[in-house]
């Protein structure tokens, strides 16, 4: 039985993550859970798989979910606090599997600590692989670790690669859903609101990566993730607007094949895929029906409405400590946004503000991306407060 360590136990990934587990029942047991307040539904999750380690965000909470713990007669694991309690999950003694599916920066440390130990980590928390893939992928390299993608669409294209030459790959094609302002003017995005923005049309998902797509930076911050799961230049990557998301990434190959992966936009598909890979296990999922398919579109992305595909594509290029600044202005200004502080369009503007302001160095160590994560993160702060100061004078 292998041992599975979960980053983001009580989100949307981590709860699908568990029900993976449980109908795959017998092949995978839970050495660790790590969540950040929802301390009922952890408590409920320490009970039923007996962890030996779980982590919270902050002493309010652990001091919660003893009191939860207590009250259900159940004995309480180690309890780690914070980043530090993320990384004694990720590398609690006896797991074979780290799966990363905390929201934003907060992943690194703890999934650099498990791809240091070697371990296999199923990776949904792209934002990792945005600020600091080039020591990801160095990590993993030393000690033989497996960075498998859960992203669907990296999933996807993970499945089309297999058996393939990477010199016979010409590129590697992103498909994305357009999400709910696909086809909006550039008005009507500017002024969206937050239920609008909440509303995608296919996949149900955490706020943070609900908005995201919105903006369309998801997909900004999935051609990054795609440059170091995959070793992809910026021009070998492309993105297909699909508004039916069934194709859920393809190759196309230097004969002119394309290789599709399609399937239904369930995310158990993909979570149980990197736990079992190289093994197909037999799955009670829904399955995809083509004959209920009336038709499969795809569109160019449009960089004019959705700016935040160009400046994913210019942080890549700009590399080194670039695509850290440019997720850290992203998360400040998405978390800006959500708490009714700025306009939908004021995303972009702030994103594209601070990396013109950030002269990018080599990301050679997790001391250097996280200073410039920080600075980016100040700088946002700073001019959301300036702005709002600069309204409330007029
Ligand atoms: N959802 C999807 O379908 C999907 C698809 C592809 C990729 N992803 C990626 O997967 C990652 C997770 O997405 P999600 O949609 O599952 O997010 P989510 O539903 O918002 O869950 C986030 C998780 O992170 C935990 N967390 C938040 N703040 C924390 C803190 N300060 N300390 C410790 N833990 C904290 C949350 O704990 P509490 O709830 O206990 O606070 C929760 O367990 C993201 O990087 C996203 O881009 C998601």
């Amino acid at each position: 039985m292998k041992q599975v360590a979960i980053l983001g136990s009580t989100g949307s990934i981590g709860c699908n993550t568990l029900r993976v587990i449980d109908a795959l029942a017998g092949s995978f047991g839970v050495s660790a859970l790590g969540a950040g307040g929802n301390v009922e539904l952890l408590a409920q999750q320490i009970e039923k798989y007996r962890p030996r380690v779980a982590s919270v965000a902050d002493e309010a909470a652990a001091d919660k979910l003893r009191f939860a713990l207590k009250q259900r007669s159940v004995p309480a694991p180690h309890i780690g606090i914070g980043v530090n309690g993320l990384s004694e999950v990720a590398t609690c003694a006896n797991t074979d599997i780290v799966v990363g599916a905390v929201v934003g920066a907060l992943g690194l440390l703890p999934v650099y600590r498990a791809l240091e130990l070697g371990r296999r980590v199923a990776l949904a928390n792209k934002e990792t692989l945005v600020i600091a893939g080039e020591l990801m992928t160095r990590a993993a390299e030393k000690s033989g670790a497996e960075l498998l993608p859960v992203d669907s669409e990296h999933n996807a294209l993970h499945q089309c690669l297999r058996g393939e030459q990477r010199k016979e790959v010409k590129r590697l094609i992103l498909t994305a859903s357009g999400g709910p302002f696909r086809e909006a003017s550039k008005a009507e995005i500017e002024s969206a609101t937050r239920a609008q923005a909440l509303k995608h049309p296919t996949w149900q998902m955490g706020a943070k990566i609900t908005i995201d797509s919105a903006t369309m930076m998801n997909k900004g911050l999935e051609v990054i993730e795609a440059r170091w799961l995959f070793h992809a230049s910026a021009d070998e990557i492309d993105i297909v607007v699909h508004p039916q998301s069934v194709v859920h990434s393809m190759i196309e190959l230097v004969d002119g094949s394309l290789i599709a992966q399609l399937g239904v936009t369930d995310m158990r598909h993909a979570i149980q895929y990197a736990l079992t890979y190289p093994a197909r296990h037999p799955a009670d999922l829904p399955a995809l029906d083509l004959t209920t398919l009336s038709k499969l579109e795809f569109f160019a992305p449009d960089p004019e409405r959705f700016p935040c595909i160009k400046l994913a594509y210019q942080a890549l290029r700009a590399g080194g400590t670039m695509p850290a600044v440019l997720n850290a202005a992203n998360e400040i200004a998405v978390a800006a946004f959500l708490a009714d502080q700025i306009k939908f369009g004021d995303i972009a503007r702030l994103i594209g503000a601070a990396c013109t302001e950030h002269t990018p160095q080599a990301a050679d160590s997790l001391d250097t991306v996280l200073r410039a994560d920080q600075w980016a993160r100040e700088w946002v702060a700073n001019a959301i407060t300036a702005n709002a100061q600069a309204a409330s004078a007029t």
